[in-house]
Order: structure tokens, then C-alpha cells, then sequence
């Protein structure tokens, strides 16, 4: 974060300054909301939640080395009291993006992926300099500042990633932080129940290319019909991602092993190279082409961007992570997200790992599908018995019974149970040696917690 003193924060902010005995105290950063992570010279930002009151941890969290508070009220501690703490963010956010300068600023949004791409653009830029990338799947109001203030001042690319639950979300957070490129990844049924259609939802992620300049870059996704019609709404330059042939950055000779990695021929306008994936599962191949795409306009050699691309990690947990136990049985840790389109994906993933395995899913229910959300998990279960999925698992004590419903008509052995620790006990009895299991749910549904108990199962 650019130092800033709390006077000028006040000013910036249009705030009060509470108990401050010096007004050039010099906040350094970084924003912190959770007390228990605040380092000295960092902004305490309290917000009065619905679970807590961040104004009681603001004099721990002075004490612990925070150089202020901003807050909505007197909290016993050094304070820049405004009367919304999430407007002033904004205000702030804006006001240290308009000061920085050689940063390329690059937004990423899109129903799936996000946060898989994000990691993958900060290990690939890094190749053309130094790169700042949000942490976790910090993509909302309160997440982007806290990206932008912890943004090193030698920076060449800030990566920021964007989420939307509605309309005027993503311009909401590119007027505090306008793009220099926008990145769209893909527009499916994630939060389909709060957008209300994926045409909606198509509607609200095009406001992220639509925020551009003509000096800006809307990086698209080609084969994504919701997408690719995005480039009308901007003034920018548009480049297109994906596999057919209207993409200037595409993948051809698609392969996956039988670790789930995919292998793919890389073109740009600069050349080609082959690229090998280390992540799991096909869908990834979208993703890095997003990031070729932008690698490639900040002029890293096609060699280059395919030799990063085939290092890259999924930095970000539990998503298609891979543990391999000493009984054999392999557990694929998904259990951070789920929709209709990342559990196809999943599903597909497990489906080229098999290599004349047992494959056992074990599927949580998605969450906020709205009114479609039987028939989605119903579908769910169809595709994992379409795919030869030996077991499905299907787990919840709401919409896993339609999951569980599709999968046995399909064929697949299934078992329906109620929550994790019955998923637990069930796997105990049912997993043998060599068996390939995937664990995936939305982040509320808490399989995180069975994938701990599978992964350190005695065996
Ligand atoms: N292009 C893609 N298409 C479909 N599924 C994908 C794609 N990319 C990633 N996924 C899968 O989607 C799930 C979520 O991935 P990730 O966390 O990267 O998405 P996100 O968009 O950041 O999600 P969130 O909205 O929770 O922030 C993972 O299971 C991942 O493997
Ligand atoms: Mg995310």
C-alpha cells in the first residue's frame, strides 16, 4: 500500500478523526478486516457484521501493531469514522489506483475457473515482471481493496479477481479499480438463482470488458456463445481465446493423460509452442488460454508462456487437488466450489484419470441454483453414470437426493447419505486399494472436512 498518514485517509475518505493523537501517523499497509492478522502499520477496517462487531477487536488490533481503525464508530482506539465503511473502501481503493503508475491492471471474471486462472496468470506474468495477484477467491467489494492495498510499489501486474452475484457488481468494482485488460472466462449456471438466467448473468460479466478504454484489452473466450458477443459492448481491443478457429490465441491437438493433465498446442499470433498442463482436468485448457492471451500482448515469446503454463500449480486449495494414500486410493480434493459446469468438469476429469481404476464421486450439493436446482442436480448424477463413474456418492439432506436419483437410473452403484460423517463411515467400508475418488461440493456444504478424514483415513 502507497503510505499513506490517517489525516489524509480522513480526507480521502471524507471521514473523522476519533482518538488520534497524530494525524500524520503513516499507515504502510496492508488492509486487514480479521484482527488476528494484522502486522504493524496495518488499517484495522471495522465492519459491524451480522455474525460480529469488528469495532470490539479494533483496540486489540491497535495494540497488536495497527497504526489505525477505519470504522462507523468510537472503538477506544485510533479511528477514521465514516458513516459507510464499505463506500470508503471504495474511495480508497480509487484513490490509490489513480496514483499508480506501470501497473497493468487485469480483471478476471466468469462463472468457473476465476480463481484457477488467477494463480495461473501470477505464475505466468511473473515471467515479464513482478506480479500481484489476489489471494484466496477475495473477488468481492471488501477482497479487491484489500488486493489493491497490498499491491508491492514495484509491481508490473496487479491481478484481480472479479466476482458477481448481479448486475452492477463488476462495475462497481472496476469504477474503484479500472482495467487496463478484462478477462472473461465463461458465463454458466453459477449463482444462475440470484442473476435469474445465464443470460443475465451474461449481461453482468459483460460489464467487465464494457469498463475498458480504447487504450484497454477484452481478452474473450471464443467458444463460449454468452462470451464472445461481449466484444460489442466494449471500445477496446479485442482479442479471442479457445479452440475454433475464430481464436488468434488457440489450442489444437487437444490431449489429456492419465493423470487428468492436459497437453495442447499453443498459437498466437507470435508463434507456437506445446504447452503441459500440471493441473487436473481438460477445462484448464480455457483457462490458460486467457492467460497466453494477455501473456502474449505483454510480449512474452510463445516458449516462454508454454514453458510457464507447464509449470504452473494450482496454488489455491482444494481445487482438483491430488493425494495419493499409501493403501493406493487416490483422493482428488474439489471440495471448494461447486456448479453445474465445474462438476461436469470434475466428473470428466475423473473420467480420464481412470486408467482401469474403480472411480468413486462423492458429490455434495450446489447451492444457490435457485429454482432449477433439482433438475441441475438431478443432471449431475445422469452425467456421472453417463461417464462410467463406478459409485456416486451423493451427499445432503437437500438436493443430493435428485443428484443420487440421476445417478441410479443411469446405472451408476449409488448411496445417498445425509451429511459428512455418514459419507465418512460410508467410505470407510466401501474404498479399497486403487480406487480413484473425487470429492466436490459447494464450500458450504463442508466435505472440505471429509476430504481431511479421507486423506488421513488409516489404512
Ligand atoms: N473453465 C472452467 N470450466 C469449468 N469448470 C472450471 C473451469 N475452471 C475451473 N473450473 C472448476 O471450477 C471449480 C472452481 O474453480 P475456481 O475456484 O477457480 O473458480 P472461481 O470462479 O474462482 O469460483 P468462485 O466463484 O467460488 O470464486 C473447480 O472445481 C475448478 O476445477
Ligand atoms: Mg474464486
Amino acid at each position: 500500500m502507497q503510505p499513506m498518514s490517517l489525516g489524509t485517509i480522513a480526507e480521502v475518505v471524507d471521514g473523522r478523526l476519533e482518538q488520534v493523537p497524530d494525524a500524520d501517523a503513516i499507515v504502510t499497509g496492508p488492509l486487514v478486516v480479521d484482527s488476528r492478522k494484522v502486522t504493524p502499520g496495518a488499517l484495522f477496517v471495522a465492519f459491524d457484521g451480522e455474525r460480529a462487531d469488528g469495532h470490539d477487536y479494533a483496540a486489540g488490533a491497535v495494540a497488536a501493531g495497527a497504526a489505525g481503525v477505519l470504522g462507523s464508530r468510537p472503538c477506544g482506539a485510533p479511528a477514521v469514522l465514516v458513516s459507510d465503511v464499505l463506500a470508503a473502501l471504495a474511495k480508497l481503493t480509487r484513490w490509490q489506483t489513480a496514483r499508480m503508475r506501470g501497473v497493468t491492471r487485469i480483471g478476471v471474471t466468469g462463472s468457473s475457473g476465476k480463481t484457477s486462472t488467477k494463480d495461473l496468470f501470477a505464475q505466468v506474468l511473473a515471467r515479464a515482471g513482478v506480479t500481484h495477484a489476489t489471494a484466496g477467491s477475495q473477488n468481492n467489494e471488501i477482497g479487491v481493496p484489500l488486493t489493491v492495498a497490498s499491491c508491492p510499489a514495484d509491481a508490473r501486474f496487479l491481478v484481480l479477481e472479479m466476482g458477481a452475484r448481479g448486475i452492477g457488481h463488476l462495475t462497481y468494482l472496476t469504477d474503484m479499480a479500472p482495467l487496463d485488460v478484462a478477462v472473461v472466462l465463461n458465463v454458466g449456471a453459477a449463482h444462475v438463482g440470484e442473476f435469474g438466467s445465464k443470460e443475465d448473468t451474461a449481461k453482468a460479466k459483460g460489464e467487465l470488458p464494457a469498463s475498458l478504454t480504447a487504450h484497454g484489452l477484452a481478452v474473450l473466450n471464443a467458444d463460449d456463445a454468452l462470451v464472445a458477443p461481449m466484444a460489442a459492448r466494449t471500445s477496446a481491443q479485442v482479442v479471442f481465446f479457445g479452440r475454433c478457429e475464430t481464436a488468434q490465441i488457440r489450442a489444437t491437438d487437444v490431449s489429456v493423460d492419465e493423470g487428468g493433465r492436459a497437453a495442447f498446442l499453443l498459437t498466437t499470433p507470435a508463434g507456437q509452442a506445446r504447452v503441459q498442463l500440471q493441473l487436473l482436468g481438460e477445462h484448464h485448457v480455457s483457462n490458460a488460454l486467457a492467460v497466453a492471451a494477455v501473456a502474449h500482448h505483454s510480449g512474452l515469446a510463445p516458449a516462454e508462456i508454454a514453458d510457464a503454463l507447464s509449470h504452473a500449480v494450482a496454488s489455491t486449495g482444494s481445487r482438483m487437488q491430488r493425494h495419493d494414500r499409501p493403501d493406493g486410493v487416490t483422493v482428488i480434493d474439489d471440495a471448494y466450489n461447486a456448479n453445474p459446469d465445474s462438476m461436469a468438469a470434475a466428473l470428466r476429469a475423473l473420467a480420464a484419470m481412470r486408467a482401469g481404476r474403480r472411480t468413486v464421486a462423492v458429490l455434495g450439493e450446489m447451492r444457490e441454483l435457485g429454482a432449477g436446482s433439482a433438475g441441475e442436480h438431478r443432471t449431475v448424477g445422469a452425467l456421472a453414470a453417463e461417464l462410467g463413474t463406478d459409485i456416486v456418492v451423493a451427499v445432503g439432506d437437500g438436493d443430493a437426493a435428485h443428484t443420487a436419483a440421476g445417478a441410479r437410473d443411469g446405472g451408476a452403484q449409488t448411496h445417498l447419505v445425509t451429511n459428512r460423517q455418514a459419507a465418512a463411515r460410508l467410505l470407510e467400508d466401501l474404498l479399497r486399494p486403487g480406487d480413484l475418488v473425487i470429492v466436490k461440493a459447494s464450500l458450504s456444504a463442508g466435505l472440505q472436512a471429509l476430504v481431511k478424514d479421507l486423506v488421513a483415513a488409516p489404512t
